[in-house]
């Protein structure tokens, strides 16, 4: 069930982001609506992990304004987000879902048949007792994943979660990114990875120095990216 303050549609209205003289970012604006994933692609230092820090509201911008459903309140709402490298607390796998679960006001007596199925949806139950700091890079992220969704968000913020696994770990936590979509969550997701660009995106958001450059259904930027910087990294020339 939907509470009814809704986080969406996440509007980005000309916005900036300056760190000392750096501009991050350069007068962005977009819409996320509810859909299939939205994923944020481009090279390094492009602004990816920047963009996904304004649309959590853990940064205000500079200038130009953000709003969450129409609000532009920058408090905590239904959306959760998901660093590169998680932190782990020194307990077990279940014992740090259950911690997410008190944070998100979930009551003691409902925590643990909601850690049981947590989780199940991330595969990891045969874990629950494991040091968490012990779980491989795959697990950890799972869990991490586990940990953001115990907020019940409706927006969820992945920064590039498989930058560090291989292949088969990258799977596992795509397979449970793309559930999470089915389910109704939104997904944004910064990635530099081509192959789950087509994987995963309903959508791309192309960046290149701090600057939406080009934005549409992934089959089209595939088929017919429209600016010479798409068609260049497409390519995987290095586009700085
Ligand atoms: N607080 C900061 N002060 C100055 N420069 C920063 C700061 N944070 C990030 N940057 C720089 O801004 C650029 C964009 O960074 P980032 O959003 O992390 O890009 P991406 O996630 O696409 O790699 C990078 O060149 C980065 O070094
Ligand atoms: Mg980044």
């Amino acid at each position: 069930m939907r509470a009814p303050c809704s986080d969406l549609p996440l509007v980005l209205d000309d916005v900036s982001l300056r760190a000392g003289s750096t501009t991050l970012l350069k007068r962005v604006s977009l819409t996320i609506l509810p859909g299939a994933p939205t994923l944020i692609i481009g090279p390094n230092g492009a602004g990816k992990t920047s963009l996904l820090r304004l649309c959590m509201g853990l940064t205000a911008p500079s200038s130009g304004r953000i709003s969450w459903g129409g609000r532009g309140n920058r408090a905590p709402g239904r959306r959760a987000i998901l660093f590169q490298r998680p932190v782990m607390l020194r307990r077990t796998t279940a014992a740090n879902i259950a911690y997410a679960l008190a944070q998100a006001g979930i009551p003691r007596q409902q925590r643990a048949r909601r850690v049981a199925a947590l989780l199940q949806r991330v595969g990891l139950s045969e874990l629950a007792q494991r040091p968490a700091r012990r779980l491989s890079g795959g697990e950890a992220q799972r869990l991490a994943l586990a940990r953001a969704l115990a907020r019940d968000p409706e927006i969820l913020l992945l920064d590039e979660p498989t930058a560090n696994l291989d292949p088969a770990a990258t799977r596992g936590v795509e397979e449970i990114i793309l559930l999470a979509a089915q389910s109704g969550i939104k997904i944004v997701m910064a990635s530099h990875d081509l192959g789950q660009l087509r994987r995963l995106a309903g959508e791309v958001i192309f960046m290149v120095r701090g600057a939406l450059c080009e934005r549409g259904p992934a089959k089209d930027f595939f088929d017919q990216p429209a600016t010479p910087e798409a068609a260049a990294f497409l390519r995987g020339d290095l586009v700085i």
